[in-house]
């Protein structure tokens, strides 16, 4: 059967669906059945989600958790998070209620600072463009009166424009880098409107505009949270040889681009999760921070330690364009909730939240990772999970999370004493 289809998005919701059943699912009602159980009963919520994208048919569902006890600046806050790995949110509450009592998270933000290229391809002499792009400079930020007239009343709006030669990297190849400061929202649409409307005042014959788009590159749009206590207050039996160990393992993130990965992605474990919760966008803040953490020429670790003097030191620095007005963070009633759960946080204050989610979660799996190791925590995360697979009764459940309190969880292992359970 062909799997070409003209017209799809012009489809009702249920025809979208039919259509899917019958090509892929041989019309089994229950692929319909699994869609359409994610659907709200609340028929305005609904319509909300199906006009976020095009050709909706159901909702994803991810976990919506919360992390309580996060003290930053002497604030506290219990932080959302919404993600479907298992032990995120656990290892979240565990590390702020450890850092709880030792003088919370500091964190700063360092700049804010946003940046927007007008690409374009210019053959001629390179004088005349210059002084064509001096000339016409005022005109170019004119263009964006309208768009920016709101943003600059926040305090916001263009800070500067310039044409970047760039003919040494590419034949022909100029631009225009503009650099934004969008205060609370996260500023793509802005940005981008801007930047076309910049464009097509600057464009005339002999400048080949090839596209006008906002970086998710934000080296300036920067934060930084960091925690420190004496090292005998770090609660380890040990707590010498545990600050070595931990600072041993940031120090090989650091040099070894294999680890390094890794290790970012456990902190992005945190950063995304309260991304997503407060309606933001992740994918932006990924590509911006794993761009951040190769800028030396070298993929490294976001973090850092520091074992000097009695005292341990860990802290990261990352970018982050976060919004807390516009976008989805108004309309999702969850990242609205979110947001209020925080307080109602500027996009500073966002920032300095998120950057602090990060870093608690890399600490989590660095002090895992360098103790116990991390199988233990997280097959025991894992083995409720395994157990409702395998439809346990309560009976056979509890069983199965006694026998398994002192032994190694594997999917095998459960799979074989469930198998011989007499109960
Ligand atoms: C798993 O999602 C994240 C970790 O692998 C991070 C790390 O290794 O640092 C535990």
């Amino acid at each position: 059967m062909s799997k070409t289809i003209s017209g799809f998005s012009k489809f009702s919701k249920t025809e979208k669906i039919d259509w899917l059943v019958k090509t892929f699912f041989a019309n089994d009602i229950t692929a319909a059945n699994t869609l359409k159980q994610y659907w709200s009963s609340d028929e305005e919520l609904q319509e909300l989600h199906d006009e976020f994208i095009e050709n909706t048919v159901s909702n994803y569902y991810l976990p919506y958790g919360v992390a309580p006890n996060f003290v930053i600046n002497e604030e506290q806050y219990v932080i959302p998070m919404a993600v479907e790995e298992s032990s995120v949110v656990a290892a979240a509450s565990l590390v702020a209620k450890f850092w709880s009592t030792r003088g919370g998270f500091q964190a700063e933000v360092i700049s804010t600072k946003k940046i927007g290229q007008v690409h374009f391809i210019y053959e001629g002499d390179v004088d005349e463009l210059r002084n064509y792009f001096n000339n016409t400079k005022e005109d170019l930020l004119e263009a964006t009166e309208s768009i920016t007239k709101n943003m600059r009343k926040r305090g916001g709006g263009i800070l500067e424009l310039e044409l970047r030669d760039k003919t040494e990297d590419l034949d022909n190849y100029y631009q225009l880098h503009v650099t934004f400061d969008t205060k609370d929202s996260m500023g793509a649409n802005f940005i981008n409107s801007c930047l076309e409307a910049i464009a097509a005042t600057f464009k005339k014959e002999g400048i080949q505009i090839v596209m006008s788009i906002l970086s998710n590159y934000v080296p300036e749009c920067l934060v930084r949270a960091e925690v420190s206590c004496k090292i005998e207050d770090l609660g380890d039996a040990n707590p010498e040889l545990f600050a070595k160990k931990f600072k041993q393992a940031v120090d090989i993130a650091n040099v070894e681009p294999h680890r390094a990965v890794t290790h970012n992605k456990g902190i992005m474990n945190g950063i995304d999760a309260v991304v997503i919760a407060t309606g933001n966008d992740f994918r932006a803040v990924e590509a911006g921070a794993h761009a951040y953490a190769s800028r030396s020429g070298k993929y490294k670790s976001l973090t850092n330690c520091e074992v000097k003097d009695g005292m341990f030191k860990f802290w990261i620095e990352i970018p982050l364009a976060l919004g807390t007005v516009g976008g989805l963070t108004a309309l999702h009633p969850l990242s609205k909730l979110s947001l209020q759960m925080l307080q109602n946080p500027s996009a500073e204050e966002l920032m300095k939240i998120v950057a602090v989610a990060g870093l608690a979660q890399n600490f989590a799996a660095l002090r895992a990772l360098t103790t116990t190791g991390i199988q233990q925590g997280h097959m025991k995360m894992h083995l409720s999970n395994i157990i409702k697979q395998l439809g346990a009764t309560e009976k056979e459940r509890d069983y199965l999370l006694e026998y398994f309190v002192d032994k190694q969880v594997s999917h095998s292992a459960v799979v074989d004493v469930y198998n011989n359970l007499n109960l």
